[in-house]
């Protein structure tokens, strides 16, 4: 294997510098434990950004990846095949609202979809253009593509890359009287939400922000959909999101979890949108790939499991409780909230910006952990993680906020000798 430090050397001369990769290069995973190239194991808390919802190297997936593998890789959607069409049906079946899907490759491409099915829908209602407006909540992520960043109200992903695309309207996340002024002149065609915020913070919406936005979108004729890219395949413990709120959507988009690992995006329609989009009107290469579609299928039966679905919920007490105990003696947290295997714990204002430093920690101390911006670390590990995984990673989390802790405090101690305070 080539030395990482080489690695590192061709990933800043062969890359755009779009990301700062962590310092180590993995290896090899397998459930919810993963090696680097030196052989040092960690607990995985991160799962690849909440997309390894089955952990690493599960058989089924495998299986099933294997078994297509030697079939039928590709085919265009020029061609209908079995898996694609079986994956449809059994989300269809599975999600309860929906009567349609459209398959792509990421999330950003779901939500992509979703903006142009909220357009055509509209157009096709005889709405003027100026009365197809989306309104999208700040401290949301929709992807990255120029009409999922502009339908992301957060200024630090679209500067640089105006104009962007028009016919977006923001409003205050869990604020329903904001949303309700921002629709009141009917020119809104869809409302488009995370049911819990993941890369802004971890911030579940409220029952009534949800429920209440149901109504509002009842009021005005326009569409609820959902972002369950992040939020949805079981990870708050029901296989949406929404079904844990009792919310029904018109449209919800799913990608990450979805294919457990391989690269698979959808947008599920229910019975207001079909009909929006016809024949000629949206299209992907590659969207519904068999091999994709087999591993999704094969994920979804397993995610969709009373076992996998208890399992989040056992493990969620048992992540919240030990995030508590380890807050208790270090009193690094603020709120630590979420919902499911979806947790969030806000730092504590003297610890403003540090949870990149931390994260650093942790990997010193075998766990990899995400944050939620700067100021926030995220837990969204597989949803079949084991009691010794979770009970191990909070005990290598504590030790990485104790050093934290202990580093911080005489580096501050070293700024007042140096001030001579
Ligand atoms: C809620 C949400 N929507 C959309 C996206 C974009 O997904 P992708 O990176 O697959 O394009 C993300 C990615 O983090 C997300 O969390």
């Amino acid at each position: 294997m080539t030395d990482p430090a080489q690695l590192h050397q061709l990933s800043e001369r062969y890359y755009l510098p779009v990301y700062r990769p962590h310092p180590i290069v993995l290896d090899r995973g397998q459930g919810s434990r993963v090696w680097d190239s030196a052989g040092r194991e960690y607990v995985d808390f991160g799962a690849g950004i909440a997309v390894n919802a089955l952990g690493h190297a599960h058989p089924a997936l495998i299986a099933a990846l294997t078994a297509q593998a030697a079939k039928l890789w590709h085919t265009s959607n020029v061609f209908v095949s079995e898996p694609p069409l079986k994956l449809a049906q059994a989300l269809v079946d599975a999600a309860g609202f929906a009567e349609q899907v459209f398959f792509c490759n990421s999330g950003a491409e779901a939500n992509e979809a979703a903006i142009k099915l909220a357009r055509q829908w509209a157009a096709g209602q005889g709405r003027a253009p100026d009365r197809r407006v989306i309104l999208t909540f700040r401290g949301g992520f929709h992807g990255r593509t120029l009409a999922t960043v502009t339908a992301t109200a957060q200024p630090k992903y679209q500067a640089g890359f105006e104009p962007l695309p028009g016919g977006f309207r923001y409003s205050d996340f869990n604020d329903l009287q904001a949303a309700e002024a921002a629709m009141a002149a009917g020119d809104v065609s869809a409302v488009l939400v995370e049911p819990v915020q993941g890369e802004g913070g971890v911030t579940p919406a409220t029952d009534d922000f949800l429920h209440g936005l149901r109504t509002l979108c009842d009021r005005h004729g326009a569409l609820l959909m959902l972002d369950e890219i992040q939020c949805g395949m079981g990870r708050t413990g029901t296989l949406l999101a929404c079904d844990g709120y009792g919310v029904r959507p018109d449209v919800v988009t799913l990608a990450k979890a979805l294919g457990a690992g391989f690269p698979i995006g959808a947008m599920l329609v229910g019975p207001a949108a079909a009909g929006g989009m016809g024949f000629g009107q949206h299209g992907s290469t590659f969207g519904g790939n068999p091999l994709a579609a087999a591993v999704a299928l094969v994920a979804l039966r397993e995610i969709a499991s009373p076992g996998v679905l208890a399992n989040v919920a056992r493990q969620a007490q048992a992540l919240r409780a030990g995030l508590e105990d380890i807050n208790r003696d270090l009193g690094v947290f603020g709120e630590i909230r979420g919902r499911g295997l979806m947790l969030g714990a806000q730092l504590r204002p003297e610890s403003a910006g540090e949870a990149s430093a931390i994260l650093a920690r942790c990997l010193e101390h075998g766990l990899l952990l995400l944050q939620a911006g700067p100021d926030v670390l995220r837990f969204v590990p597989a949803l079949n993680i084991g009691d010794a995984d979770v009970a191990e990673g909070l005990q290598r989390l504590r030790q990485a906020l104790e050093a934290h802790v202990v580093a911080t405090r005489s580096s501050l101690s070293d700024a007042a000798l140096d001030t001579g305070n």
